[in-house]
């Protein structure tokens, strides 16, 4: 049988899965391939290190151009990430191997969302580029948009795809823990990274939602493309509040077709406890697509972690063997370039707004007339705890315009009986 090498750069989570895999299941995948996979060289940081996984010594090295040139080894698997938040390594790895024809695959969705083009463009006849995993870890989801729902028009997409703020969101919400709590916890337990910042303000979730909503709607989409807001200023009242008016809370990724426009936004959002999304606890993933043809489309699962995220890899892996066996290379992906991408202040949701008031007869009217005056309808209202000051009054409004919205929150925030507007969240309707 055939033998087909295999490059792995880094040997973290995400390689120490894909040695796991393409090690433990080794007959089963060569008898799908028709050759065996084999993991040639592995390079590291540090070969001292402890790892998870057991690979001999001589296959260990820290010669990174010695693994990415090496004529013998037709496909590169990048798991080194950002070493230093910086992405350049990662990318000129794999720009010197896409060039010299060889199969690339990463779940590096950093520098996919901020390299992705020049990296497509170094693709040549015979080689590829793929990136299962860079999305939601073992949910496979780009396979899904490039390959099952090819003939769709993809009308929208909401997904949970950060499952560090799911985690956290899930938490505050079952045990009534304030989110510096919680995310102490997550960081003790492996959950959340030392520096949170990635996960908790969106970062993390608006690369993942432009290499999506790319492959689904066929644009090149830039992660500054996507308005981004993060999860550290919800309250657990918040999470109170809307459980008693029948939603959860969730860090959502959202993308949307208006007309000739995508809306494109990642934000803590309430959705209705009905709404399938509602129930993804924990560190799930979840990905709701809405299409033409197809109608609604749930895909859930780990969105992260060594072993979902080493099946992502090791199955684009089985994918490139294939292509190279029979000489062909993946399905180019084609992208136009226009697209208007909605300004958020276009945007239009419905509205939970929290504002802290001195409790104090007509302070309901004063704000009430301030939305009013920025056209923004009210649809209920909730004022509790009596004589505490301040206390707060929660409004729960219609459908309404960002720019109406913002203007209303400037009106607000300027009365004299008006402490502060302590949170904003928008509302999915069902
Ligand atoms: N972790 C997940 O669940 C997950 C899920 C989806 C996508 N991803 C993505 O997958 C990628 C890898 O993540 P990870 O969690 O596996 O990272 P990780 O655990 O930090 O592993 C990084 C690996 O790269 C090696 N490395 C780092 N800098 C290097 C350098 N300058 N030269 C040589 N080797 C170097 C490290 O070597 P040493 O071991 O010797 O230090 C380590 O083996 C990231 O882009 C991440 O966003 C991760």
């Amino acid at each position: 049988m055939d033998v087909v090498k295999i490059g792995l750069l880094g040997l973290g989570n995400v390689g120490s899965g894909v040695w796991k895999i393409l090690n433990d299941n080794s007959d089963e995948i060569a008898t799908k391939v028709g050759a065996r996979l084999e993991i040639a060289r592995v390079l590291v940081h540090n070969p001292d290190k402890q790892r998870r996984v057991s690979v001999p010594r001589g296959v260990l090295t820290t010669d990174a151009e010695g693994v990415v040139s090496d004529p013998d080894i037709p496909i590169i698997v990048e798991a080194i990430g950002c070493p230093g938040q910086d992405t350049t390594l990662a990318r000129d790895y794999m720009l010197s191997a896409l060039r010299a024809g060889k199969h690339v695959i990463t779940a590096n969705k950093e520098v996919l969302a901020r390299h992705g083009r020049e990296l497509r463009s170094a693709v040549t006849d015979g080689g590829g580029l793929y990136y299962e995993g860079a999305v939601a870890g073992g949910i496979p989801v780009v396979k899904v948009f490039k390959e099952a729902l090819a003939g769709n028009r993809v009308l929208s997409i909401m997904g949970i795809i950060n499952g560090t703020t799911n985690y956290i969101l899930t938490r505050m919400s079952q045990e009534g823990s304030d989110f510096e709590e919680v995310l102490r916890m997550a960081q003790a337990l492996g959950y959340a990274e030392q520096d949170p910042a990635s996960d908790v303000d969106g970062h993390d979730a608006a690369y993942k939602l432009a290499l999506l909503a790319s492959i689904a709607f066929g644009h090149d989409i830039q992660v500054e493309d996507v308005f981004r807001e993060g999860i550290s200023r919800i309250k657990l009242e918040d999470l109170c509040y809307a459980a008693e008016l029948g939603y959860a809370v969730k860090l959502l990724a959202i993308a949307r077709r208006d007309g000739d426009s995508v809306e494109l936004a990642v934000h803590p959002t309430m959705i209705p406890h009905g709404h399938p999304l509602a129930s993804v606890g924990g560190a799930f993933n979840a990905v709701f697509i809405r299409g033409d043809a197809v109608g609604d489309l749930m895909l859930y699962g780990m969105g992260a972690g060594m072993m979902p995220t080493g099946s992502a890899v090791a199955a684009d892996c089985i994918d490139a063997a294939h292509n190279l066996i029979r000489r062909v290379s993946p399905p180019r992906e084609v992208r136009s370039n226009h697209v208007r991408v909605k300004p958020m202040d276009e945007m239009e949701s419905r509205y939970y707004v929290r504002v802290l008031v001195v409790d104090r007869p007509g302070v309901m009217a004063a704000i009430a007339s301030e939305f009013g005056r920025a056209q923004v309808s009210i649809e209920s209202l909730i004022q509790k705890g009596r004589g505490q000051d301040p206390v707060s009054v929660v409004f729960v409004t219609h459908r309404a315009c960002e720019r109406h919205m913002q203007d209303a929150l400037r009106g607000i925030r300027a009365l004299d009986v008006v402490h502060s507007i302590a949170s904003v969240i928008r509302v999915e309707a069902d």
